[in-house]
């Protein structure tokens, strides 16, 4: 642990409390009114002036949205937003390990709720033009059989602000939330959630967040049926119930950091593999163990259009980002020579 980084010795979710004063702070002291341009992408009518941006999760209820442009975010990802406002999970909600570069959580989708939600990026869009992705989930108390009610009053909520939408049905924390995916419940979750997003002639990409512990035939499953039914692109991937490299933290709760890396990579390889065997063209974020600034680049390269980073902030602070675009020069100064 580096005096440098002195959050890191606190505990974590004293650290994780104090991180968006920690955020403001650096963003008003480093950071700076333009976004960094390297790699510039262009999906669909949306402009990224880069490609990192953070994960779901890490901006919840929008309310650093600001400061995450000043640091140097190519696009932001917010929520998962609820409908209605809820609470965390009761007891220890995260912890991590620096030594293993890990993280662990069962959060739970704690939502200030879409109204509130709402107000924020609606501030925010008034002045910039960062993209800026909706993450979706349903309450807690939502059953299954009606959770395709709760993103489409989601979609309606955010239909005029949202420059995408995430549909997130992969988060380990909400109970019975992965069984979405499944083959028996995929089509009849996802066919109405499309019919009421036609139904607003909606024009921004809707894209699906993935888990890692999908099997091969799983994971298909999910991306042809998500495309079928007119999705435009995949997050690969969210937290891991795997604890072959973890097995000190709870059964169960999320895990990402390091020990996701090579289970994310795999999910974006196999990802592209059955895009391109389907003879689409969709947009691919890859997430999940990105940790260092090569790791972005190496992303990139492996096929992903954008990456984006939730754990390695835990440890390295917002700074991630400006370390990215030097690096990013640095390779442009290089391919030039
Ligand atoms: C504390 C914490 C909270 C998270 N909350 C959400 C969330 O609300 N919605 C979501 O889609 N993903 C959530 N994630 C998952 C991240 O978006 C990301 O997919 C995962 O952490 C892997 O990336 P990483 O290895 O860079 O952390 C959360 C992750 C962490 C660590």
């Amino acid at each position: 642990m580096s005096l440098r980084k002195p959050w890191l010795f606190l505990p974590s979710k004293l650290a994780h409390d104090l991180s968006p004063y920690g955020l403001e702070l650096y963003s008003l002291l480093k950071g700076s009114d333009t976004t960094p341009v390297w790699n510039p992408f262009s999906f669909k009518n949306l402009i990224f002036k880069n490609r990192l941006g953070i994960a779901g999760g890490v901006d919840k209820n929008a309310d650093h949205l600001e400061a995450w442009r000043r640091v140097g975010c190519g696009f932001i990802e917010v929520g998962t937003v609820t409908p209605q406002p809820q609470s965390p999970n009761p007891g220890v909600i995260m912890n991590r390990d620096v030594q293993a570069q890990a993280v662990w959580n069962k959060m739970g989708f704690p939502s200030e709720g879409a109204k509130e939600v709402y107000y924020n990026i609606k501030k925010f869009k008034s002045h910039a033009s960062t993209p800026v992705f909706v993450n979706i989930g349903k309450n807690r108390v939502t059953e299954n059989a009606d959770a395709h009610k709760d993103y489409s009053e989601l979609i309606s909520h955010f239909s005029d602000i949202a420059d995408t939408f995430v549909v997130n049905i992969s988060s380990p924390n909400t109970k019975g939330l992965r069984d979405l995916a499944s083959r028996e419940n995929f089509t009849a979750f996802i066919a109405p959630i499309r019919k009421h997003y036609d139904d607003l002639k909606l024009t921004q990409p809707l894209f699906l967040k993935l888990s890692p512990d999908l099997d091969q035939e799983g994971q298909e499953n999910v991306l042809k049926g998500s495309m079928d039914h007119g999705f435009d692109g995949f997050i690969l991937t969210n937290t891991t119930l795997d604890r072959t490299h973890t097995p000190h933290f709870p059964t169960e709760g999320g895990v990402s950091g390091k020990p996701l890396k090579e289970k994310s990579i795999q999910a974006l390889n196999s990802a592209k593999n059955i895009i391109l065997k389907q003879n689409e063209k969709k947009c691919l974020i890859s997430v999940g163990g990105v940790m260092t600034a090569d790791d972005v680049f190496e992303r990139i390269s492996l096929g992903a259009d954008l990456v984006q980073v939730y754990s390695t902030l835990v440890f390295e602070g917002p700074g991630f980002f400006r370390k990215v675009s030097k690096l990013a020069t640095l390779r442009q100064q290089d391919s030039a020579k």
